[in-house]
């Protein structure tokens, strides 16, 4: 006997968990199918992202942070502290409570919403009279049917040939998010968000982190200016960050790493380090969907091929997230997510790519929008840039965190703004206003016109648009 429901989702991650309650919302009879399991078994819904990606990296991200602020800055403030301790074991404590609140925030959710939730491994079995047949493996198997199937498997780490993760010495995002003591030396193999994100997390509590990087530019999808900057500010403050490696052998002991690469000038060179972090990308994660079974097609990178509005091959299956195309990113995933329940409804979803926020979560912390100067360099097309340093904003020197700019790019003849770019304090906040304003096609006389409250970081935004007519009032 199967149970039957207009849509079947499966994976629990902001892409699947989002797109199912929306689809509830809209009036369909919704299942949601995840296999997440928390350490006692049960169902911990929220994906990589609430499980062992965007969450738990942002609570360690501040325990770390409010660590760094004790022992190096409190003092500016005549706050004076001795003895200052980290104690690992309750931060990742406070971190795993941080992480069961969420998944039990989506479990809430889905009763909220009239979602049915099915934990267990969802595949497809075959396809049926109007639309297709889901077999749900878990600790109580089921069996579904739906007319619409949306595909939110998200996407697992990529590892190193040859040298497999045993979240013990080589970490992926996951044994990275769980060191149990600070090690005394840590490894980072590339150089992208989660190598700079956790890479500050342990050197913060104490750990000397080496980054090697296989490209020979720093954060290449980052604006030129915004990365130079980041890299200074980031090797003062004592990462090491190695350039245009290429790594060629990686020996993991029972409680050392050895890591053979090359560097940049092809000298051959070691770093031995306590643990390891392998942050090298992510890729698809389609196994256990049975995709055969249903002739699902995979483009030929493993993801779910799919057209510019989530579409499938097979007609009423819908893919969303990680799983396919586009920046891995939750709120991307979760924008998919309601656009595909809407197009189901008939209605008319919509993602607009030119406008997915970027935010990587150091400190200071990077964000930006739309194109960078050297895409707009490349493109051909006019535009103009003016820049406003954090140094002279109000609020910045207040807080005593004055690093970085804002930066904005505008059309040279229209002045539509087409990117802002942000290091500096409160950057994932900041970055907001700019994505609304792009949404609005605004020009940065747009912006520069708006009052903004005194004192505030946000004025700072406001002054790099007074800077593209070079008519900043406080630079
Ligand atoms: P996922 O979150 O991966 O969820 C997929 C779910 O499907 C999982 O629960 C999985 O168990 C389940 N599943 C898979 N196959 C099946 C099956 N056959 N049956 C049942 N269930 C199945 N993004 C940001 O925007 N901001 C951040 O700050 C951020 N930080 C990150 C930090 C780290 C360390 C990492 C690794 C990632 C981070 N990301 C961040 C990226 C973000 O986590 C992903 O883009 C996002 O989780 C993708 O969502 P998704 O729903 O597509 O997939
Ligand atoms: P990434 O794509 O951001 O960075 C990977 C880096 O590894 C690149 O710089 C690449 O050049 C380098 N690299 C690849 N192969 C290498 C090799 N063999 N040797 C040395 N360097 C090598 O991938 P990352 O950091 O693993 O993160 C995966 C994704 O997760 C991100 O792209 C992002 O979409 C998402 N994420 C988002 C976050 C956020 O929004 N704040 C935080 C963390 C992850």
């Amino acid at each position: 006997m199967s149970t039957a429901f207009d849509v079947i989702v499966i994976g629990a991650g902001p892409g699947g968990y989002i797109a199912a309650i929306r689809a509830a919302q809209l009036g369909f009879n919704t299942a949601c199918i995840d296999e997440w399991k928390n350490d006692k078994g049960g169902p911990a819904p929220g994906g990589t992202c609430t499980n062992v990606g965007c969450i738990p990296s942002k609570a360690l991200l501040q325990s770390s942070e409010n660590f760094d602020q004790a022992g190096h800055h409190f003092s500016d403030h005549g706050i004076g502290l001795s003895n200052l301790t980290i104690d690992v074991a309750k931060m990742l404590g406070r971190k795993n409570t941080v992480v069961k609140q969420n998944n039990d925030g989506i479990l809430y959710l889905f009763k909220k919403n009239k979602v049915a939730f099915f934990h267990g491994r969802g595949s497809f079995t075959k396809a049926v009279d109007g639309g297709y047949e889901v077999a749900v493996a878990g600790d109580k198997p089921d069996v579904l049917t739906a007319k619409h199937v949306i595909i939110a498997t998200g996407s697992n780490p990529r590892a190193l040939p040859g040298a497999a993760f045993d979240e013990e010495t080589i970490l992926s995002n996951d044994g990275a998010l769980r060191i149990p003591a600070v090690p005394k030396t840590l490894g980072v193999i590339g150089s992208g968000v989660i190598g700079l994100e956790m890479g500050s997390v342990w050197r913060r509590l104490g750990a000397e982190v080496t980054v090697l990087e296989a490209l020979p530019v720093f954060l290449g999808a980052v604006d030129e200016q915004i990365a130079k900057e980041a890299h200074k500010v980031f090797v003062k403050q004592g990462l090491k960050i190695n350039l245009g490696v290429k790594i060629t052998e990686v020996r993991a002991g029972k409680k050392a790493v050895s890591v053979s690469y090359t560097d940049e000038a092809g000298a051959e060179q070691k770093l031995e380090c306590e643990k390891l972090i392998v942050s090298i990308g992510r890729v698809p994660n389609t196994t256990g969907l049975n995709a055969e079974a249903v002739g699902l097609k995979l483009d030929e990178r493993g993801f779910v091929a799919v057209d510019d509005d989530c579409k499938t091959n097979l007609a009423n299956v819908w893919a969303v997230g990680d799983v396919v195309r586009g920046p891995m990113l939750a709120h991307k995933a979760e924008e998919e997510g309601v656009a595909v329940a809407e197009r189901i409804a008939g209605q008319h979803g919509h993602v607009n790519f030119n406008t997915v926020p970027w935010v990587i979560y150091t400190s200071p912390e990077i964000a930006w929008v739309g194109q960078t100067e050297q895409q707009l360099k490349a493109s051909g097309r006019a535009y103009k840039a003016g820049v406003f340093p954090f140094m002279a904003n109000g609020r910045a020197r207040a807080l005593g965190d004055t690093t970085g700019m804002v930066k904005f790019l505008a059309d040279a003849r229209t002045d539509e703004i087409l990117g802002v770019h942000i290091i500096g304090p409160m950057a994932s906040e900041l970055i907001a206003e700019s994505v609304v304003a792009m949404e609005f096609k605004a020009s940065s006389e747009d912006i520069a016109r708006i009052c903004h409250a005194h004192p505030s970081l946000s004025e700072a935004t406001k002054e790099a648009a007074l800077a593209i007519d070079k008519r900043t009032l406080n630079f």
